[in-house]
């Protein structure tokens, strides 16, 4: 076969493009500006109730600067329990950090004895220092977090040498509140005053707002963790030095499995997986499939379509599965984007349950079984662990049986169609799955019965020789758990609604210097939430929607110019909570909050 000299130089030339992924461009801009003062980065989220309110006690469990951490990846301490004369129910983990200079993103773990507590990923380091706080409501690992001699353990991969000199320094510390501590109003307001580095803050109806939305510091009233677990297995790797007790999941053959024995008294189980995509994966929502690769001759990676799920089996049979939310690396698409608003989820990746209550018929015989949790299309590479939530029954054995059992795996469609670099890639796919299952406890006979549907839909389309890129992912998933007695009334319930959809473009043109490139880049993106638990109701509708542009040089970002909005609104059938940011140019320009949500999210 002969292909025209051209078209060779051609494929060559936009390859360059694609081996040179927009994630690697790492260098920072050199400011324009005399401000030398550390910036701080931040993740738009609702405050907690306990933020202004004082700690019946807080232990400062680590400090700890990650500096070439590479082959001495995670550090274990010894984990100190809260004194004993603390009074508390509920309990904030804080994870402070700050790097200075140049360095890439990190992603990083926090577990106790294997348990994970936050998954967690970094801001992109600026000249003159970037320092975050996250905190983490954590009072669902009470049971974990109240035990002694145990371990904690931080991973936080990071690689120094002459060019990336940014260290991570690290302070984690647990806060402890007791419920019987009212939060008073006074109080709340303050809440809402500007740190100094934000402008245009308003507060509507300050009064109502404190009253309503912050009438309870137990934060977690929806099943299943309206009450924390009695126990907490973790299903994560070994805590060897250099893996850590993440799995690090290499293909979509790469099957991760622990055997577990569970107490013959649980009544109710939970999983609760942490997931993150790094890699040929870091952008799976953005990969083209194996045959254009393939057939263009490109030398990326990043491939193999864009549809992932998490898929968890008990003894090879698959019990769940979860389409994570696609959470933007901090120098993803266009890493102006993110300065000094962070991604959807980028400081606190969003953890995914799996009921398996009616699944207690087959894991309630004092044998082991085996938990295995694999990547459907998976390429490398997938850091991913979870926890088994357990709740025991006081006094005698339960028993329990699996009545139906019907989780299908995903119909997956596609339709692949491309012409040298242009073309356009469809993955659709469905599922509908229906769990039920009996378990006798104390509480009397009850039956669990949980259906799922979802629904996921990729178009990636490449035009203009495939220097232009557009992704139309959408992926919604409703899930019911309803639990009944003997005679058929329902004791609990819980209607989860997902929607993630996610709009991304990039072109890319020659810019006007040699070896330069001017990347027009656009998001949209999406996490919508709804909990409703018969009483209680939770509803988080979180957008944003950026346009901006990079002149890139090899991996070196020249210039550019970005504007990031987000809308945030958080409902928790107390008050709302809603608060717009408007960033432009790494300004904060806009940051208003109020009681009043604008949620127009169409369930
Ligand atoms: C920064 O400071 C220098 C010297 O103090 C001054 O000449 C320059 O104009 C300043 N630049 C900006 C952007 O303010
Ligand atoms: C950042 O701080 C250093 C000193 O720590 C200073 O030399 C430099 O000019 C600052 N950068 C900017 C852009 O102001
Ligand atoms: C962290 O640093 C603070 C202040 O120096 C100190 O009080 C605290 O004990 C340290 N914590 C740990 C776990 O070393
Ligand atoms: C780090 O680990 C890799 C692979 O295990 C090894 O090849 C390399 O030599 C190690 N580097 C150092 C500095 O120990
Ligand atoms: C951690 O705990 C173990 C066992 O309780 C003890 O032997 C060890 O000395 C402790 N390490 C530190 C640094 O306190
Ligand atoms: C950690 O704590 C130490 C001691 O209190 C403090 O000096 C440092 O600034 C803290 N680091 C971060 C990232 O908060
Ligand atoms: C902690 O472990 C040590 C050594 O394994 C043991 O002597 C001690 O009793 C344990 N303490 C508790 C509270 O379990
Ligand atoms: C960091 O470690 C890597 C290999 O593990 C090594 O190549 C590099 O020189 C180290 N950097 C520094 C500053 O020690
Ligand atoms: C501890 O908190 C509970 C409520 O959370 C309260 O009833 C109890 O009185 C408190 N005990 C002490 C010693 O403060
Ligand atoms: C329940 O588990 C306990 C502890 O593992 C065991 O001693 C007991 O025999 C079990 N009971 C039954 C009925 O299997
Ligand atoms: C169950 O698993 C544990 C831990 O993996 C192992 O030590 C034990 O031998 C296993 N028991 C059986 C009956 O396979
Ligand atoms: C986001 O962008 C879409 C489409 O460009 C637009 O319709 C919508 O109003 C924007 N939303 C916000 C919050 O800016």
């Amino acid at each position: 076969m002969t292909i025209p000299k051209l078209i060779i130089i051609i494929i060559i030339i936009l390859s360059v493009f694609f081996t040179k992924p927009i994630q690697s461009t790492t260098h920072f801009i050199k400011s324009t500006t005399n401000d030398t003062a550390p910036k701080q980065y931040f993740e738009v989220t609702h405050p907690l109730p306990t933020d202004n309110v004082t700690p019946s006690c807080s232990v400062n469990l680590l400090n700890h600067t990650f500096s070439n951490t590479t082959n001495s990846s995670s550090v274990t301490v010894n984990y100190t329990t809260p004194p004993d004369t603390c009074n508390w129910s509920v309990a904030i983990l804080q994870f402070q950090a700050e790097c200075k200079d140049e360095q890439y993103d990190r992603i990083a773990g926090i577990w106790i004895d294997g348990v994970e507590l936050l998954r967690t990923s970094t801001a992109q380091p600026t000249e003159n220092g970037s320092f975050w706080n996250v905190r983490k409501d954590v009072s669902r690992y009470s049971s974990v977090i109240s035990q002694s001699n145990l371990t904690l353990t931080v991973m936080l991969q990071n690689l120094v040498n002459d060019e990336f000199t940014g260290v991570y320094d690290v302070n984690i510390t647990l806060l402890f509140y007791s419920t019987s501590v009212r939060v008073p109003l006074s109080i709340v307001s303050e809440i809402h005053t500007s740190p100094s580095s934000r402008k245009l803050i308003s507060v509507e109806n300050d009064q109502e707002f404190g009253e309503e939305f912050y009438s309870n510091l137990a934060l977690q009233l929806l099943y299943p963790y309206n009450k924390p677990a009695d126990s907490i297995v973790p299903i994560s790797a070994s805590g060897g030095v250099n893996e850590s007790f993440w799995f690090r999941i290499e293909d979509e053959f790469d099957v991760k499995t622990q055997k577990v024995k569970i107490s013959n008294k649980t009544y109710k189980a939970v999983l609760e997986l942490y997931v993150s995509f790094h890699g040929n994966d870091e952008s799976w929502y953005m990969n083209p499939s194996d045959s254009y690769v393939e057939t263009n001759h490109l030398s990326t990676g990043q491939a193999h379509g864009a549809y992932r799920e998490v898929l968890v089996t008990i003894d090879g049979k698959l019990v769940g599965a979860v389409v994570p939310f696609p959470v933007i690396s901090t120098r993803g698409i266009n890493r102006l984007f993110w300065d000094p608003v962070v991604s959807i989820g980028a400081f606190n990746l969003p953890s995914y349950d799996i009921d398996l209550t009616p699944f207690l018929g087959l894991l309630l015989d004092d044998k082991n079984h085996t938990i295995g949790i694999k990547i459907a299309d998976g390429i490398s590479f997938w850091l991913v662990d979870a926890n088994l939530h357990l709740w025991f029954d006081k006094s005698n054995v339960v028993k329990a049986k699996t009545l139906k059992s019907n989780v299908p795996t995903m119909e997956v469609q596609r339709s692949t169609n491309f012409e040298l670099l242009d073309g356009e890639f469809e993955i659709q796919g469905e599922r509908e799955s229906k769990v039920t299952g009996w378990v006798y406890s104390s509480a009397g006979n009850l039956q669990t019965q949980c259906t799922e549907k979802i629904k996921f839909k990729s178009k990636l389309k490449y035009k203009e020789q495939g220097t232009k890129k557009e992704v139309d992912q959408r992926y919604k998933r409703k899930t019911r758990i309803k639990i009944t007695n003997e005679v058929g009334k329902v004791v609990d319930s819980l209607e989860v609604k997902f929607k993630y959809p996610l709009k991304i473009s990039i072109e890319t043109k020659p810019g006007l210097d040699i070896d330069t490139s001017v990347m027009t880049t656009k998001v949209v993106q999406e996490r919508s939430e709804r909990f409703y638990g018969g009483k209680e109701l939770m509803v988080l509708s979180h957008k944003q929607n950026c346009t901006g542009l990079v002149v890139v040089k090899g991996s070196f970002v020249l210039s550019g110019s970005a504007e990031t909005q987000q809308n945030y609104n958080y409902n928790n059938g107390r008050g709302c909570y809603s608060r717009m940011v408007d960033v432009v140019g790494g300004v904060v320009v806009g940051d208003d909050t109020s009681s009043i949500c604008v949620s127009d999210v169409d369930w």
